[in-house]
């Protein structure tokens, strides 16, 4: 196992911003944190704009237990990624799967819902249980994080109740929801995700586990044509961010059937109010009946599910 593992992680801010966002990316993971404005970012540099900084930090622990986070609070501070990219990068000479084998051990999530990383031996399931092989690659969803954990309890207890039929999976990072889902019985399920690297993990994922997904690489807010075309869902998961589940609030509602369910996550619980307000909005604005039927918390992190009642 390689001790040393450690990922490298950039991202440009306006200039003045700087010193804010490398404080709290220290304070949230860093083991060292750069910044470089217009005298040391070499010009014409992809990303770089003027009055931007880049700011750069490392850290030693997998980006599953901060990357979300360092997103999301970031959002919150109103820093305006350019382009919201946060670019991760495995350090050279490491050995990214022996660097995640430090973190990744087999995992239960919920009653049914389980992980095994591909690299260890599955444990004894339960009849009834779904036990995931996973290969995390450079996409999120390995299991460990409140949010993908929160989504998950709540697929969980859809699929037991109410047995969804078609169900999207908004955001499907390893697969990692899509594949409980298709592996609690539902019979059709879609899942998109708008990074490429996102959607390679997916399919990959689903092989290793003989499960039958349909896999896009598609931004419901980039394309939303495309969006519609995959047609109405009776359960919708996106666990995305808060500012891009406001934005999709429309968008999601009109993919969600009659009687359908929607679970949204990857909102930090002080942003919880502004999601349901935009989703409870866009349902009065279309003679929907969109009402929340609960709101749980995990830590800092909350998941809302909503109901469309006919
Ligand atoms: C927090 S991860 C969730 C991964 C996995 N579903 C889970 O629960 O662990 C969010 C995912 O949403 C994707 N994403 C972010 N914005 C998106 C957008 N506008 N359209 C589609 N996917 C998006 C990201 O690429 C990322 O894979």
């Amino acid at each position: 196992m390689t001790d040393n593992a450690y990922w490298r992680a950039s991202l440009f801010v306006p200039e003045h911003m700087a010193e804010d966002v490398s404080a709290l990316i220290a304070a949230e993971c860093s083991l060292g944190v750069a910044i470089e404005d217009k005298d040391t970012v070499v010009p014409g540099e992809k990303g770089r704009t003027d009055g931007m900084a880049r700011v750069t930090f490392t850290s030693d622990r997998a980006p599953d237990y901060w990357r979300l986070d360092v997103q999301a609070r970031l959002a919150d501070m109103g820093v305006q990624m350019d382009g919201g990219v946060l670019t991760v990068e495995q350090q050279e000479g490491d050995d990214w799967a022996h660097a995640w084998k430090k973190y990744f051990r087999p995992l239960t999530l919920s009653s049914r819902c389980h992980v095994t990383p591909s690299w260890c031996e599955s444990p004894v399931m339960l009849r009834g249980a779904v036990n995931l092989l996973l290969d995390p690659g450079m996409a999120f969803g390995t299991g460990q994080h409140e949010t993908t954990r929160l989504c998950t309890a709540f697929i969980d207890e859809l699929c037991r109740d109410h047995k969804p039929h078609r169900v999207l999976d908004v955001g499907c990072g390893t697969g990692i929801l899509a594949m409980f889902a298709k592996g609690l019985g539902c019979e059709i399920v879609v899942g998109i995700d708008n990074d490429h690297q996102a959607v390679t993990a997916s399919k990959e994922n689903a092989g290793q586990n003989n499960l039958l997904i349909d896999w896009r690489l598609l931004d419901p807010m980039g394309d939303p044509n495309g969006f519609v075309a995959l047609g109405k869902f009776d359960l919708i998961v996106a666990n995305v961010l808060a500012e891009p589940l406001i934005m999709m609030s429309p968008l999601l509602l009109n993919a969600v059937g009659e009687g359908g369910h929607i679970v949204l996550s990857g909102i930090l619980a002080s942003q919880a109010e502004d999601v349901a307000k935009a989703y409870i909005g866009a349902s009065q604005n279309r003679g929907r009946h969109l009402t929340e039927r609960e709101r749980r918390r995990d830590g800092d992190w909350v998941a809302l599910h909503f109901v469309d009642y006919p």
